[in-house]
């Protein structure tokens, strides 16, 4: 198994070029099951999940084709797939496939609304909290579907299709807003989405859901209206980029001290993570085509920080954020109130000689004079990327054992950082 071995105290100066978003990319791919014609995505990253959902994808009879480097490309120009689910010949996703990967479980959605019927197997549990798959069954049951639980499959029929409807989310869900959107722009009449949720990603796929001519209005804020059409086309679109990546090394550098320039990246889609970086002494400087962010010489001030849905504080930077308050002079507060166990990493952090208690929702961070290096275990995908951080500025070597969890949602992550001038390599095998 792939570790990361990083040596700490190199500060950062460099380009780093953004790739696609990964929550974008993966309900964008699923999209394509909705029309018999070909989506073709631009800027699509690299990454484990990717690779894993063309294979959940190819299961349901979807043709994928990537499309060959063209002269001038480099690595970091994402990748362009073109997706024909011309002929969908299976409508069950199985449990093999859907456990590893839960965004799986959203191809309910078009499947159900497309070809009147869908067999998804559960997702199963998560390292960072239950995740029940509720409330994504309660928007597809809206539209009319009838609703089975067979064997740990949730076997969804409309054999007449899906019937537009009024969808009130009880909480914010992500997950719950991608698939009434979706299984809604083939229903028929008009679909109002209540208390839906605003992240970027909705908007992303709502604008290429319209190039696919559907009727969505009101994407990226709490009320989303649906007039269903009869079918969908083929089209192009290009997914935005990684607010997580970039928040990630946004954290990075202001972690080690230094310079770089995040290349693509749009300052509006993760302005409340800015703010909070420049209230611990960095500082963010946006341009049309990407953000400066540098930390020089100051320390790092504490802050007190609260994660919640959009526009609010993101809770895929979280643990990131935990990282870099472990070096701030004095005391922060993180409090966690998306996922109720998204705290695998404090104890792994501590190795490093991070001082954090725990209460419930709430992480207090008690900032330490320095870090030291020690071999340390990646959890989950945003656990495993804090422990990276927090080496930059640990002294001496530090080892990141699983690192196939970072695989899963960071392109190329030890190049993006060496080619700034951190000392990481990756140790294969
Ligand atoms: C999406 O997950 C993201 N995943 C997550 O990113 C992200 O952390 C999360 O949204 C919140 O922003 C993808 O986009 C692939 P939710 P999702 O439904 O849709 C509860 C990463 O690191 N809930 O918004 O699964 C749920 O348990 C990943 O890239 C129900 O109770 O998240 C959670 O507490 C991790 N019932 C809360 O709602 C439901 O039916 C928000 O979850 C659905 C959700």
């Amino acid at each position: 198994m792939d570790r990361i071995r990083i040596v700490g105290g190199q500060r950062l100066s460099g380009t780093i070029p953004i790739s696609g978003a990964k929550n974008a990319t993966l309900p964008l791919m699923i999209a394509s099951l909705l029309t018999e014609e070909t989506l073709t995505l631009d800027n699509v990253p690299r990454l484990a999940d990717v690779v894993l959902l063309q294979r959940i994808l190819g299961n349901h009879g979807v043709d994928i084709m990537v499309s060959g480097k063209r002269s001038g490309m480099t690595a970091d120009h994402g990748q362009t797939l073109h997706i024909s689910a011309a002929n969908i010949v299976d409508t069950t996703a199985p449990y093999e496939l859907v456990s590893k990967m839960r965004a799986s479980f959203w191809v309910i959605a078009p499947l159900v609304a497309r070809m009147g019927q869908a067999r998804v197997s559960m997702p199963g549990g998560c390292a960072i909290g239950t995740r029940p798959v509720d409330l994504l069954i309660m928007a597809i049951e809206r539209l009319g579907a009838k609703i089975d639980i067979d064997g740990g499959y949730v076997v969804a029929q409309a054999p007449k299709g899906l019937k537009g409807a009024e969808i009130a989310f009880p909480k914010v869900t992500v997950g719950g807003t991608h698939t009434a959107m979706m299984a809604a722009t083939l229903a028929d009449g008009t679909t109002v989405i209540e208390n839906a949720a605003r992240e970027p990603e909705i908007a992303d796929v709502a604008d290429c859901l319209n190039k696919m001519g559907a009727r969505i209005s009101g994407a990226g804020t709490s009320r989303i209206v649906v007039e269903g059409v009869a079918k969908l086309n083929g089209a192009r679109h290009a997914v935005l980029p990684d607010r997580i990546e970039t928040g990630t090394y946004a954290m990075a550098v202001a972690m080690a001290g230094g310079d770089i320039f995040l290349q693509n990246a749009r300052p509006e889609l993760l302005q409340a993570a800015l703010d909070v970086l420049v209230e611990t002494g960095a500082t963010v400087a946006p341009t049309n085509r990407g953000i400066r962010v540098a930390r020089n010489g100051a320390g790092l001030a504490p802050v007190d920080v609260t994660t919640a849905p959009f526009p609010a504080f993101p809770t895929d930077l979280q643990a990131q954020l935990m990282a870099l308050m472990t070096r701030a002079h004095g005391t922060s507060r993180i409090t966690e109130t998306v996922f109720e166990n998204r705290f695998m990493h404090v104890q792994e952090l501590a190795r490093l000689g991070a001082r954090i208690q725990l209460e419930g929702e709430r992480a207090t961070i008690e900032g330490v004079e320095r870090l030291k290096g020690a071999q340390v275990m990646a959890t989950d995908l945003r656990a495993s990327v804090s422990l990276v951080i927090a080496a930059l500025a640990a002294e001496g070597e530090t080892i990141v054992n699983r690192v196939y969890h970072l695989d899963r949602g960071f392109e190329r992550l030890e190049e993006k950082l060496a080619r700034c001038g951190a000392a990481i390599e990756r140790l294969s095998g």
